[in-house]
């Protein structure tokens, strides 16, 4: 299988937007901010943890880039506000977001206490909530054009066992980008999801892959493989970039086909040898 091209874009390509990434030091969230500030744009990255965001700015500024950080906690309106200033008193207006920051666990949903549902949803449900906000009022107060994506997951559509607080607050993120795709086009605001399949970082796998459930993870994907962080940046870069101006209110899954082969009935014959398969078919035909 031959992967796609790793420079499929123009240079400069973003170089009309300001993007703020959620959790944009480590994981998929630094990928993004390092793709980003590669096409041009000036990239702002919060956290709450400073260490991993001023790493992720000094690999951007040492590339050339334009970047700055601001330690904050999503949860937090206030904390949100004071980031999105700070990080537009060093990069200028902020027109693009990407809500990245996530919390998650493994848990028996019996089991969860109630701090334990309320971190994940406020981080993920409320967070996203705080941020998208304080965009849509600066873009809308000083008459903008901008964009907000929200990484939701593939299971914000079916739901799914053991992560339920995530999954409760990614149906909610979802429902929000719909919501305000249609409420904001007035403004030329245009918000998208992305549901990724699993992409290998420190943050998810150390807390979702015990024992051997990375083995069946891959095992579910019929591409046979996880997601590359550039694959999910490109997503990211085309849909905040002037490629895209009439896609709004849409959630783009980037999994390997990962959600479609978990709920399609016959779904395993597509792993098995070709050849076996048709066979194992062709065995099964009512006889004449
Ligand atoms: C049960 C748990 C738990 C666990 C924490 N808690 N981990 N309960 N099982 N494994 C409970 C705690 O006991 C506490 O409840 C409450 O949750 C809050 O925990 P804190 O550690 O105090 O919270 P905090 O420091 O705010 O940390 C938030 C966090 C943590 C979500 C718990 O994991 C975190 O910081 N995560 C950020 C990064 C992350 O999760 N990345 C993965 C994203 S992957 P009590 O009652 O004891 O006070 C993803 C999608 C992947 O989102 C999809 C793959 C396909
Ligand atoms: P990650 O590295 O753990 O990223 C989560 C980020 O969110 C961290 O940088 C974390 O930084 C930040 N964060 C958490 N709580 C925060 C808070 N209260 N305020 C501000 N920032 C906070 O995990 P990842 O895998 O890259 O996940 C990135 C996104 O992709 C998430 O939305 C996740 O749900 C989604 N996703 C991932 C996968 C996957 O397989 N990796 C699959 C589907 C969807 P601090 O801890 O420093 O705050």
């Amino acid at each position: 299988m031959t992967h796609i091209d790793r420079s499929p874009f123009r240079t400069g390509l973003l170089e009309n937007r300001t993007v703020l990434i959620t959790g944009g030091g480590t994981g998929l969230g630094r990928s993004a901010a390092l793709k980003c500030a590669s096409l041009g744009a000036r990239v702002g990255v919060v956290g709450r943890r400073e260490e991993p965001l001023k790493a992720t700015v000094g690999e951007i500024e040492k590339a050339g880039g334009r970047a700055a950080f601001a330690s904050c906690d999503v949860r937090d309106a206030a904390s949100v506000v004071a980031a999105f200033d700070s990080i537009e008193a060093s990069l200028g207006p902020v027109n693009s977001l990407v809500n990245n920051a996530a919390g998650n666990f493994l848990c028996a949903s019996e089991d969860l206490s109630d701090n334990a549902f309320d971190s994940v949803v406020k981080i993920v449900l409320y967070g996203t909530f705080n941020c998208t906000r304080e965009l849509g009022r600066r873009l809308i107060r000083a008459k903008q054009e901008g964009h907000v994506l929200a990484i939701v997951t593939s299971y914000a559509v079916t739901g799914s066992a053991f992560v339920l607080p995530s999954a409760a607050a990614k149906a909610g993120v979802l429902a929000m980008m719909r919501s305000l795709a249609v409420e904001w086009a007035v403004y030329g605001i245009r918000l998208n999801a992305i549901a990724p399949g699993p992409f290998p970082t420190e943050g998810a796998f150390s807390r979702l892959m015990a024992g051997d459930l990375e083995k069946k993870a891959v095992e579910r994907v019929p591409m046979k493989r996880f997601g590359e962080h550039d694959e999910l940046s490109n997503l990211i870069a085309y849909l905040l970039s002037d490629a895209s101006p009439y896609q709004t209110g849409d959630c783009v899954t980037i999994d390997g086909a990962e959600a479609l082969f978990s709920g399609q009935e016959f779904a395993g014959f597509a792993h098995l040898d070709r050849a076996a398969a048709k066979a194992l078919m062709t065995s099964i035909k009512p006889k004449k």
